[in-house]
């Protein structure tokens, strides 16, 4: 199959081109487009066929329900079957925006979309190419991350191609992703509400919200979750996982950086080609084949946009191991060490 790139400005998208994407949608095809939190990979969530076509093209295993996007507050209604009380101000709240909200879902939607749970994820993202294409589909849009199962997810259109050229219909290119993180995802069907995956809204917003507010216990894990500690299905997959080996070193910023600068030269010492994924603060202070930055300290969005990037250009250097420095964890940084900690496989080093 020929992958089709349709160029959009991300403010005011031609929709021309948008209505040449969700016709595509309609017929049951896969077409990538931004959010602004990473691309998906978008295909019609009440099309069985579309749907397995959508988990054949990631290559994801089927248990693994992807997050159904819509365009407007009052499509969530038929795809749950109710509302709970504090669901409709966290909606009024924060979207549209990178919050996903898990609910009981309704006979509407089909088993496969949801891996076969009782309930379905939602979100309205915050991004006008991803609203228009909603809208003109006329359909709630599944869709998961658009790379390939276990690779970092994509914030620009030539990562989706880098994993997904010739497997899926378009790609609708609007350049970089704002947030770089997927949406936290928050269930509503327990209580208190839990949040199942850190992401673009920071937990703390959440609690000020809601008051009382779970984190998994896999989301502050620094070690492999167990299997059944996870209501979350992604969560227990290997995800965002470069191809070398990857050991995080965490602690005070001081001790990690001597840490990562002792494993470099052993590393090296064994013969490896080594990768130390840094910050502008401590570039200079390595000495490995590949040194590549994930952005300042002073600016924490700026290294949750540039994360995945860095993962994925260090892949590009085939090195045998990447060394990558620890940041702290509140606020957005949850969202960032969590990627950090499952990108090593939970290989963590204490200093
Ligand atoms: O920012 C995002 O959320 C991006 C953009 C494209 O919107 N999407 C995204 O989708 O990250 P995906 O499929 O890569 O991640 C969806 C996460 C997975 O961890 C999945 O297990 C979880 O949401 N999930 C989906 N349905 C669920 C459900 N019914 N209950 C609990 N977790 C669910
Ligand atoms: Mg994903």
């Amino acid at each position: 199959m020929k992958t089709l790139t349709l160029a959009v400005d991300p403010q005011k998208p031609d929709i021309e081109r948008i209505r040449r994407a969700a016709a595509l949608i309609r017929r049951g095809g896969l077409v990538a487009f931004p959010t602004e939190t990473v691309y998906g990979l978008g295909a019609n969530a009440l099309n069985e066929k579309a749907i397995l076509a959508l988990f054949e093209a990631k290559k994801r295993p089927l248990d693994n329900p992807p997050i159904t996007h819509i365009c407007c507050r009052k499509d969530v209604h038929k795809l749950v079957q109710k509302i709970p009380s504090n669901a409709d101000k966290i909606m009024r709240k924060f979207w549209p925006g990178p919050l996903t909200l898990v609910l009981e879902r309704s006979e509407a939607v089909p088993a496969i979309t949801v891996a076969g749970l009782s309930t379905i994820a939602i979100r309205m993202p915050k991004h006008n190419v991803a609203l228009a294409l909603i809208k003109e589909s006329g359909c709630p849009i599944a869709a998961p991350s658009a790379n390939l199962a276990g690779k970092p997810s994509p914030t620009s259109a030539a990562h989706v191609l880098q994993d997904l050229n010739g497997r899926i219909n378009a790609v609708l290119d609007a350049g970089p992703t704002q947030i770089g993180l997927e949406s936290t995802v928050l269930d509503l069907t327990v209580s208190p509400p839990e949040v199942l995956r850190p992401g673009g809204t920071p937990y703390e917003d959440l609690v000020k919200a809601l008051g009382r507010v779970k984190l998994s216990p896999v989301v502050v894990a620094s070690k492999t979750p167990m299997i059944g500690e996870t209501r979350s299905p992604g969560m227990k997959h290997r995800h965002y996982a470069p191809n070398a080996p990857m050991t995080l070193v965490e602690g005070k910023a001081e001790d990690i950086v001597r840490k990562v600068s002792e494993l470099a030269l052993s590393q090296k010492k064994e013969g490896k080609k080594v990768a130390v994924l840094a910050t502008d603060e401590t570039i200079s202070r390595y000495q490995a084949d590949v040194v590549k930055s994930m952005g300042t300290r002073r600016d924490l969005s700026n290294i949750a946009q540039n994360l995945f990037k860095a993962l994925r250009e260090i892949d590009l250097e085939n090195v045998d191991a990447i060394l990558a420095e620890g940041v702290p964890s509140k606020g957005l940084w949850l969202a960032v060490i969590n990627r950090l900690r499952k990108a090593s496989g939970y290989r963590i080093v204490k200093t």
